[in-house]
């Protein structure tokens, strides 16, 4: 049980962090108060940014001598609430946005140093600079920053190829709830000394630590890129594309992204300066990016005869493949102006999910037409990474509906059915968002009992006392359920 911060714990607080660390104005706290999506605000007694590992773990020492929680928030792009403190206000949000440095890029070790406060996009600055890539990228990327994408294992646009966050973390500083420091930032490839508390803390939510820095794998620069925008008629025609392509162009191919046509519609309503890209009307759209270091063969070339050849044998309607940098920005503006276009739409029943990539296609039909049988008048509106069986399964309001009104009364029993409906294929309710709020009661419903028991152990164990990212990703033992 935590407690609420005394006027000592804030006094101390303020005189450790300074002005520019601490403040309770309610002014500068009310941006990070609510999530990206709108759907969950909460209150926090301060706002803390620390601008150093060092006040960071001062910080979580006083917070657990006191007892008071802190919610850890990075970009505050967190698509499940995870970053938003809870309602009762007791809490202290800490942001990590100060801690901003890249402490170092190396090309020979291919391995960047950055604080969990770089967003994303700085990061993939710095790789650039030396001639590197830092191979994951998403929507948020002008805003998610490191800490975040650690404590989330974010996938975004090139998991196909590069792997989620978890593939791509070589090490990790972190304070853990004692306020102790662990020092794990050396990026070893080898290192066996027993459990990885390293990947333990990748997709920990911010439960089990504050993520203070990560050192991140780099990858040779794209020498050449080529990006298409394929029309078809089904998602199973689509997987076939995906298995041709990369059966001739090898690992060419690192985003295959799948759009329905209603997806790409609302994109072109909501996203000023966007426009079709293909002439015709399609079922199904696919974004595919293909690339290849310096030096080596033009990716287009490869992309193009595969793309000919799919259109020879009837399993695509139309393609495009960008001519230029300008065309090719604009493509993937399509794909992510996705959340944005739905965001603007209107309230949806947004889900993350996963099934194995072969099942992807059957679940994207079937699951469909499940959820539009069982409410009437929804539409289901699915789109992402294909390739990685993940998609984001969206069930939008019925047309003409109050869509706040409807999402109240219905939007938890659509989304206790699409996790059921996924969870009954062996899938997973969380591929890439992560569990935070929005899904811990699924989560808790659905997940076999010797997961959560394994769950609440590490938490006990790393967190006796509960004050790190209360109300997130570790379900409470509900009432009657056995404690083990
Ligand atoms: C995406 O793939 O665009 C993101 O995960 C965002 C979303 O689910 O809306
Ligand atoms: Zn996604």
């Amino acid at each position: 049980m935590t407690c609420a911060p005394d006027a000592t714990l804030l006094a101390r607080l303020a005189r450790l962090l300074g002005p520019k660390g601490f403040t309770v104005d309610p002014q500068a706290l009310a941006p990070w108060l609510t999530d990206w999506r709108g759907r969950a605000t909460g209150a926090a007694a301060a706002l803390l940014s620390p601008a150093s590992t060092e006040e960071v773990a001062a910080i979580v020492r006083l917070a657990a001598a006191h007892r008071v929680a802190l919610v850890p928030q990075g970009g505050n792009s967190s698509m499940v609430a995870g970053a938003t403190p809870p309602p009762d206000g007791v809490a202290l949000l800490l942001s990590l946005r100060r801690m901003n440095a890249i402490r170092s890029v190396s090309a020979d070790d291919n391995v960047a140093v950055a604080e969990a406060g770089v967003v994303l996009a700085d990061l993939h600055a710095a790789a650039a600079g030396i001639g590197r890539r830092f191979p994951l990228s998403l929507a948020a990327k002008g805003s998610a920053t490191i800490g975040g994408l650690v404590s989330t294992n974010a996938g975004g646009t090139q998991v196909l190829r590069f792997g989620t966050m978890r593939s791509l973390v070589l090490g990790i500083e972190a304070v853990l709830p004692s306020g102790d420091v662990f020092d794990g930032l050396s990026a070893l490839r080898k290192d066996n000394r027993g459990y990885d508390l390293r990947q333990l803390l990748v997709g920990a939510e911010g439960t089990l630590g504050i993520v203070t820095a990560a050192s991140l794998r780099l990858y040779p620069a794209v020498g050449a890129r080529a990006v298409a925008w394929v029309g078809l008629a089904t998602p199973s025609d689509a997987l076939t594309l995906l298995r041709r392509l990369e059966a001739t162009t090898g690992e060419a191919v690192e985003s295959f992204e799948i759009l329905p046509a209603e997806g790409l519609a609302l994109v072109l309503r909501h996203i000023p300066g966007t426009r079709a890209p293909l002439a015709g009307d399609h079922l199904w759209h696919v974004l595919i990016e293909a690339t290849a270091p310096a030096g080596a063969a033009d990716p287009a070339l490869a992309l193009t005869d595969a793309l000919g050849a799919a259109a020879g044998d009837g399993l695509i309607e139309d393609a495009v493949i960008a001519a230029n940098e300008t065309q090719a920005e604009a493509l993937w503006r399509l794909r992510e102006s996705m959340s944005e276009a739905e965001r603007i739409d209107g309230m949806a029943a947004k889900h993350d999910v996963s099934v194995t990539v072969s099942q992807m296609p059957r679940f994207l039909e079937e699951g469909k037409a499940a959820v539009e049988a069982r409410f009437p008048g929804t539409r289901v509106l699915a789109f992402g990474h294909l390739g990685d069986g993940n998609v984001h399964f969206n069930v939008r309001a019925p047309a003409g509906a109050d869509d706040r009104a409807w999402f109240a009364a219905e939007g938890k029993a659509v989304s206790s059915f699409v996790h059921d409906d996924v969870t009954a294929r062996g899938g997973s309710l969380s591929a890439e968002h992560g569990i935070g709020q929005f899904k811990l009661a699924d989560f808790a419903r659905t997940a076999a009992p010797a997961r959560l028991a394994a769950l609440r152990a590490i938490k006990g164990a790393l967190d006796p006392l509960g004050i790190m990212n209360p109300g997130k990703l570790v379900p409470p033992v509900a009432p009657g359920e056995a404690s083990q």
